[in-house]
């Protein structure tokens, strides 16, 4: 089997013909949403679908930046049932943590029933994104905020959060659905006023890429805080 590092904790594996995206399983023997597991020797892995998380179609999409790897603490705003949140949590490890961010009881729910009871890197936080203050207590400051909460005023929220839990020059990613901003508009119309707001609130923006075939009318932008 043949198996690539493509950054800090993101694998590529050829199965046969096929290549597939895939993270180190923190918990091995246990999936998360029906994802098939891959051993090789002593390790196992689990394959990341792009059409179940944006995150991972990013990275397919030949995303540069990806501000993550081994010991990254993460503030991840609508974490929902942790589908994408695993495998953040696969690639920040042991010495790295996640703090999940939902306002939505139910998806909380499975999130801890399914997956952060049986991972000690993960803290889900029941909370509006709106306001940041709220879950203070529980936050430290992050190297990344990854937000995907599907709301037009999501660069806000971003701004928000990053004001009390970015470190300097830490790092945003924020998946855009043009259709939840506005679905009058063309989608470049929606990503471009998107990306301007976090450029008018202290973030560089160093790429966006759409995420079609995966997910249709949706893009992801990386960006640096200036603080
Ligand atoms: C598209 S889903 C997230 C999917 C998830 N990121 C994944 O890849 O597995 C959007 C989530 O954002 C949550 N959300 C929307 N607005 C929010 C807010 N203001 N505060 C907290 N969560 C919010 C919703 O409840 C929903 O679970």
């Amino acid at each position: 089997m043949e198996i690539r590092e493509l950054s800090p904790g993101i694998f590529e594996i050829a199965l046969g013909e096929k290549r597939v995206l895939a993270t180190l399983n923190l918990t091995p023997g246990r999936t998360v949403y029906g994802e098939q597991l891959i051993r090789d020797g002593d390790r196992e892995y689990r394959a990341w679908s792009p059409y179940r998380s944006k995150l991972a179609a990013a990275i397919l999409k030949g995303i540069r930046n990806v501000p993550l790897s081994p010991g990254s603490r993460v503030l991840y705003l609508g974490v929902a049932s942790g589908t994408t949140c695993s495998h953040v949590s696969d690639i920040v490890g042991p010495e790295g943590h996640v703090w999940g961010v939902d306002f939505a009881h139910r998806p909380l729910r499975d999130l801890i029933d399914n997956l952060s009871r049986y991972r000690g890197n993960i803290s889900p936080i029941l909370g509006d994104a709106r306001r940041p203050e709220s879950y203070s207590a529980l936050v430290p400051r992050v190297d990344l905020i990854y937000a995907d909460v599907a709301q037009p005023d999501q660069a806000l929220i971003v701004a928000k959060n990053a004001e009390l839990y970015l470190k300097p020059t830490g790092w945003a990613m924020m998946a855009i659905k043009s259709r939840s901003v506005d679905v009058t508009l063309p989608p470049q119309q929606v990503y471009d006023e998107q990306v301007e707001g976090l450029r008018t609130r202290g973030f560089e923006v160093l790429e966006v890429v759409e995420l079609k075939p995966y997910e249709r009318d949706h893009a992801m932008a990386v960006a640096r805080y200036r603080g």
